[in-house]
């Protein structure tokens, strides 16, 4: 019996791991730090600051996490899932998934297909925030 609980846990682990994390795409080479920041400010084409306290900023929403320091908290992998699509870790989050078209509904015909953000924009975020700036 002990075994087989073993086995189980063994055998989701890989599963678990994978949900939490989203590994650095190709444009993570060629990320900007300050590209990142226009776009975390951006009401209208993010959001982010609406929902979000960010570093180096007074102001900011408080529906979400603070964001302040979340490199501490957080791998760049585990940011980058979710901002990405945060209902891999919870279905019912009311945030919006930056980077997947799946499961989208009346989404308008010209945006159909397209992810909120480039995967360039992504990555660029994810340097802002692990930057930290205070
Ligand atoms: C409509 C509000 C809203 C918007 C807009 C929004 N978020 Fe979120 N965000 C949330 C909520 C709520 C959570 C908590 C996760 C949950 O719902 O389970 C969260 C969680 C996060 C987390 C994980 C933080 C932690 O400490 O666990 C990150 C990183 C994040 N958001 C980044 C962003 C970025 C970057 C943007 C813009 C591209 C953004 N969010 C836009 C509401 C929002």
């Amino acid at each position: 019996m002990k075994r087989l609980v073993l086995l189980a846990v063994l055998a989701c682990s890989p599963w678990l791991w994978a949900a939490d994390t989203l590994p650095a795409t190709p444009s993570a080479a060629t990320a900007d730090a300050a590209r990142g920041r226009k776009l975390l400010l951006a009401r209208q084409d993010t959001g982010c600051i609406l929902c979000h306290q960010l570093p180096g900023f007074k102001e900011g929403g408080e529906m979400g996490p603070s964001l302040v320091g979340v490199g501490e908290r957080l791998s760049s992998e585990q940011i980058r899932q979710r901002i990405a699509d945060p209902r891999v870790l919870n279905p019912q989050t009311f945030m919006p998934a930056y980077f997947s078209t799946t499961g989208l509904h009346n989404v308008a015909k010209a945006l159909q297909g397209k992810t909120v953000l480039t995967e360039q924009g992504l990555e660029d975020i994810i340097a802002y925030l692990l930057k930290n700036p205070v």
